[in-house]
């Protein structure tokens, strides 16, 4: 993880550079710092948020630099401390390197390159790459990284720097992302995207293997044997003030409010004769049709939007869908034969483990059909066919609006599915009237904000929570308890409402709140009467039901009510109440939602 900001042009000041890299504070926030040269080469770099960095150089802001690296760290070599914190420099000071991934052969490069007499001064394993283009370096900077490159082992996004080339950056990539752009009299690059906007929409994404020569007015791509290579440019339409705060308090929040915009950018386009309709899927039907068996691969939230697909289709099909986490697919027997659709889901495309799952399943004769938010995301550019998200810019950590716009794009490929293998029906067309209809709904939903923060209010000082849910309920669940553990760090476990009693009932007491998930479908009885079962453990229950539903109240008073739909679409409608609560909890106890502890927003390394 780690977020890396490089910039080289006329007339920068250094605030620019700190205000590239806020953008970026959600892929790390351990420490941070900057290497420059102006009027002088230096480095400043301080344990903390970017804030604490900012205010160091306070005095600094307006000064003028030519070239300029910026890193924000998630810890992975070394503990989070001032001397840990990137750039990392050579003996000689004249070199600083800043990177996002791990290098796994550091100690064999590190004795190696003591036994030459280099003195390091950090524990991380970035340090070897500065001695390394150091040992290298003949006057030549990208010849020296190209040579440094060579012997790392690992992931990597480097940007390196020299004090006596006032007008280059030279970065490399290998696993970690990197992407570049050039602005007028600006050349900058980045981990992603957002730091461009201010600057360029044009964009390129390097590639594993590439090292790139950026300077104020253009680029030069090279592979590890110095051949020049050529790199689309990709135009990205986000706005700039898309990844700003915008007056709400904290970025999960406004991403939270913006659940059904982004549930309309994922269904726009894509409706076409009451049918689902995908342009991108054009030349790939054939692959969907006959299938008796979709594999699906993700993590986190994302995993719990792969759930829900399997319950649509397995419901509404005969077709098999097996959801596993990546990070288990990736390590075991693939049972995949050639022409076998791998759906591969990723908000940020980025997630190393998502991304080793495609490889191998391509290895494997598997074509891969993505559902990516990043445009130019390494998982994009690696997929047979991406079905973009299409939520723009989300800066919080934990993914909101993403996971609206993870369900609706699912549940319309599940709607494609079902068209192309016969299972079209009045059912299929009524819940895609339905799905379009959403948004609006949703907006309802928001409304109960209020009333949700009360709750919160109300429950913010229990350690332990249980979620529950049957059929469609389940992953509603299992994402509502992680939304509440990841930014407030209470306890929540999830399951499925039937297991309570194989183990996991005995855990509730006064202290042990249930929250369950119970919308009128199919399942509702039973569901009531395990959360019955859970009340007569003493246990406090808030009911997440379906409006109008009035046997709701005999089992508690703190019901949130949301409007009625297809029972197949309840997690789309349930995704903003399971996300406000867990944010007011966290605001309510003054922590910072956007940055939980430990987390970072791009998987990128194992
Ligand atoms: C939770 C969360 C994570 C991500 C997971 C996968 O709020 O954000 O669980 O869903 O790290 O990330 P992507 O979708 O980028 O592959």
């Amino acid at each position: 993880m780690c977020g890396i900001v490089g910039m080289v042009g006329e007339n920068l000041k250094l605030e620019d550079l700190v205000t590239s890299l806020q953008k970026l504070e959600y892929r790390g926030y351990d420490s941070a710092g900057i290497a420059y040269l102006g009027d002088s080469f230096g480095v400043y770099k301080k344990k903390g948020r970017i804030d604490v960095l900012k205010n160091g150089l306070k005095q600094k802001l307006n000064d003028r630099f030519f070239v300029g690296i910026a890193h924000t760290r998630w810890a992975t070599h070394g503990e989070p401390n001032d001397m840990n914190a990137h750039p990392h420099m050579d003996c000689k000071e004249e070199i600083a390197v800043v990177h996002n991934g791990i290098i796994e052969n550091y100690r064999e490069i590190r004795e190696f390159l003591e036994q030459r007499g280099h003195v390091f001064s950090s524990e991380t394993d970035t340090e070897v790459i500065a001695h390394l283009v150091e040992e290298e370096f003949e006057g030549d900077l990208l010849d020296a990284v190209l040579k440094a490159v060579k012997k790392l082992k690992g992931a990597y996004a480097i940007a390196v720097v020299h004090k006596n080339v006032p007008d280059t950056i030279v970065a490399a990539r290998k696993g970690s992302p990197l992407v570049a752009g050039i602005g007028s009299g600006v050349g900058i690059l980045a981990s992603d995207v957002t730091p461009l906007l201010r600057f360029t929409k044009d964009v390129v994404f390097l590639e594993d293997g590439d090292v790139m020569v950026l300077r104020k007015d253009g680029f030069e791509v090279y592979n590890t044997d110095g051949v020049k290579q050529q790199r689309r440019v990709y135009h990205v339409d986000w706005d700039e003030k898309a990844a700003e705060k915008g007056g709400y308090k904290h970025f999960m929040y406004k991403e939270i409010m913006e659940d059904p915009q982004a549930l309309v950018n994922a269904l726009v386009g894509r409706v076409k004769n009451d049918r689902p309709f995908f342009e991108e899927l054009e030349y790939y039907e054939e692959l969907l049709k006959d299938a008796d068996r979709i594999r699906v691969v993700s993590c986190g939230t994302s995993y719990y939007a792969g759930l829900v697909f399997k319950y649509f289709l397995e419901n509404h099909t005969d077709i098999d869908v097996e959801v596993e986490v990546s990070s288990e697919f990736r390590y075991k027997r693939p049972h995949i034969k050639e022409g076998d659709v791998l759906i591969a889901i990723s908000q940020s495309g980025e997630t190393a483990d998502t991304l080793e799952s495609v490889r191998l399943a391509k290895k494997h004769g598997a074509k891969i059909v993505s559902i990516v938010n990043v445009v130019g995301s390494t998982l994009d550019r690696e997929s047979d066919v991406t079905l973009f998200m299409n939520a723009g810019p989300e800066i919080g950590v934990a993914a909101t609006k993403t996971y609206v716009a993870e369900l609706a794009v699912l549940y319309l490929l599940g709607l494609k599915v079902m068209e192309i293998n016969g299972y079209w029906d009045r059912e299929a067309e009524e819940i895609l009237d339905k799905l379009v209809r959403m948004p609006e709904l949703l907006e309802n939903v928001l409304r109960k904000d209020p009333q949700i923060r009360e709750l919160s209010e109300k429950y913010k000082d229990y350690r332990n929570f249980m979620y529950i849910g049957r059929g469609y309920g389940y992953p509603t669940a299992l994402e509502g308890a992680l939304k509440l553990k990841e930014i407030t760090y209470i306890h929540a476990t999830a399951y499925q409402a039937g297991e309570l009693k194989h183990g996991p009932i005995a855990l509730l007491d006064v202290d042990f709140p249930v929250f369950a998930v119970m919308p009128d479908d199919s399942l509702f009885f039973k569901t009531k009467s395990n959360v019955i079962e859970s009340k007569s453990r003493n246990a406090p229950v808030i009911v997440l039901g379906t409006e109008g539903n009035r046997s709701l109240e005999e089992i508690t008073g703190d019901i949130i009510h949301v409007p009625p739909t297809h029972e197949s679409l309840y997690p789309l409608m349930m995704a903003p109440v399971i996300q406000l609560f867990a944010y007011h909890i966290a605001d309510l106890k003054g922590l910072d939602p956007d940055k939980p502890r430990n987390l970072a927003k791009s998987v990128t390394v194992e």
